[in-house]
């Protein structure tokens, strides 16, 4: 057994993970009721880790009563803790599954859905894509009798790299591109690859909650970078960057999920010299660039980038067609080989008939002109969500892009029951501690107006005030 059988745990302390480690193979009965644990000098010599380490996950065991200690001969496995079946997740798949606290969220059904942030299905040229399709098939015949190569469609990757040359002044060729099945794909890739347990991660507070997940899944310790509506800290940023050496910053720069911030295009290019300066490579999430109510946001990270240090994830999936979940990655050769590796361990490359539709409609008039409405209807939505909650004492600063609002609570709301609550009323929302890889910042809520109609918005939000009313304790 090796030290890697760690890798899965939730936890950044190495006692911690040798204690869930262990605590999964007392619930998969490897060692029965009753039964006496392997030495201490046996598990750190099969574990690869200090004989204190072990004693330490040893005594947390022995604290949460999973162990006792028998005549000083041993630990011994507690009856109590192999809980019954039912209670539990499946004893052997759930060793080995990690939980993405968003998708549960997003998995209640409701019909105020403020937890989604995703556009409302009518907002897109539904009647038209049966065109594109068709072209498709006319184009390529051949389209469904083959995969796409694994690091995607050559002819969707030239295209991209002309749009982001042109667009952004990207220094990019097609061989630096990857498409992916959305940019949650493309973390979980990137994670797989750069980040083995115990590396420093910094990481923005809040940020998107299924990135804390997959980092925690490797084993990262996540270091907090707050973001504010004028970025970030650049000198806590070097400060860290210098002293902990992170592998790694994961950032959603550019209306920023949950709470709309953007970084401004200063900070952009520090913090690319810093990367470069402290080899810090940067991981830029970029899913909601197009849908701006004012002015375009700044250039992405990736267009300062000379010396390799920024990847780049673009999701086209959020507002283009959530349906084909088309993403790319942009980075160096050197990242690229080990990202087709991995990608080739969970597939053959996103389906070409996807990648192909996704080329003749992104590139197409329609597309653009469909972005420019979308960017009025959303701004609309958003509108009607701030003057639905003007009346009340929540606070939140108004995004100039973006799907999302980030709301903070009045302290007097009890926030343990108001998840619970609204779901009785038929309303979901993302609680702000899942966004927290502190998992603080529970006061706040992440709530979203792109996927409710306008009637829907003001009708749930009405609903959602009064809920939260009925619950606060100083009304
Ligand atoms: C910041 C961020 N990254 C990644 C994703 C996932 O995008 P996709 O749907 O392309 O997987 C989202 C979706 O909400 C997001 O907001």
């Amino acid at each position: 057994m090796k030290r890697e059988a760690l890798s899965n745990s939730h936890s950044d302390k190495l006692f911690e993970q040798v204690y869930e480690f262990l605590l999964d193979r007392i619930r998969r009965e490897e060692w029965r009721a009753h039964e006496k644990l392997p030495s201490i000098r046996t598990l750190a010599l099969e574990l690869k880790v200090h004989r204190l380490t072990v004693f330490k996950a040893f005594q947390l065991l022995k604290q949460n009563r999973h162990v006792y200690v028998k005549d000083k001969s041993g630990y011994y496995v507690q009856p109590s803790s192999l809980l019954p079946v039912e209670s539990m997740d499946d004893p052997i798949v759930s060793a080995y599954v990690h939980k993405s606290h968003l998708s549960e969220i997003h998995q209640v059904q409701a019909t105020y859905q403020f937890s989604k942030a995703l556009i409302d299905p009518n907002l897109l040229p539904n009647l038209y894509f049966s065109e594109y399709v068709k072209k498709v098939f006319d184009l390529y015949p051949k389209v469904l009798g083959t995969y796409s190569t694994t690091q995607g469609d050559q002819e969707l990757r030239e295209a991209l790299c002309s749009y982001y040359i042109s667009r952004y002044h990207f220094h990019l060729s097609p061989d630096e591109l990857m498409i992916t099945s959305g940019s949650q794909e493309a973390i979980d890739l990137v994670a797989r690859v750069l980040v083995k347990p115990r590396d420093v991660v910094l990481i923005e507070r809040p940020t998107y909650s299924p990135a804390i997940d997959v980092f925690r899944r490797q084993g990262a310790n996540m270091i907090p970078i707050e973001i504010t509506p004028h970025g970030y800290d650049l000198e806590q940023v070097e400060r860290l960057m210098q002293k902990e050496k992170p592998r790694l910053f994961y950032l959603n720069p550019t209306f920023h999920n949950p709470t709309g911030y953007t970084v401004p295009a200063e900070q952009r290019k520090r913090l690319v010299e810093l990367a470069a300066k402290y080899q810090c490579l940067i991981v830029e999430d970029d899913p909601c660039r197009d849908i701006y109510f004012g002015d375009e946001p700044p250039l992405p990270f990736f267009s300062y980038d000379t010396a390799g240090y920024v990847i780049y994830l673009r999701s086209f999936s959020k507002y283009i067609a959530p349906g084909l979940s088309i993403a790319t990655v942009a980075c160096r050769p050197s990242i690229m080989k080990y990202l087709i590796q991995a990608k080739s361990l969970s597939d053959s490359g996103a389906p070409l008939l996807n990648q192909k539709i996704f080329l003749h409609y992104f590139f197409s008039e329609r597309m653009q002109q469909h972005l420019a409405k979308l960017r009025i209807a959303l701004a609309i939505r958003r509108e009607i969500m701030e003057e639905e909650l003007s009346m009340t004492d929540w606070e939140w600063t108004s995004p100039p892009g973006g799907f999302n609002l980030w709301v903070k609570l009045p302290d007097s709301v009890p926030i343990e029951s108001l998840l619970g609550k609204c779901i009785e009323q038929s309303i979901t929302f993302v609680p702000g501690a899942i966004c927290d890889p502190l998992r603080e910042l529970s006061s706040w809520i992440r709530i979203s107006y792109s996927y409710l109609n306008e009637q829907q918005l003001r009708d749930g939000l009405q609903r959602l005030v009064r809920t939260v009313r009925l619950l606060d304790r100083k009304e």
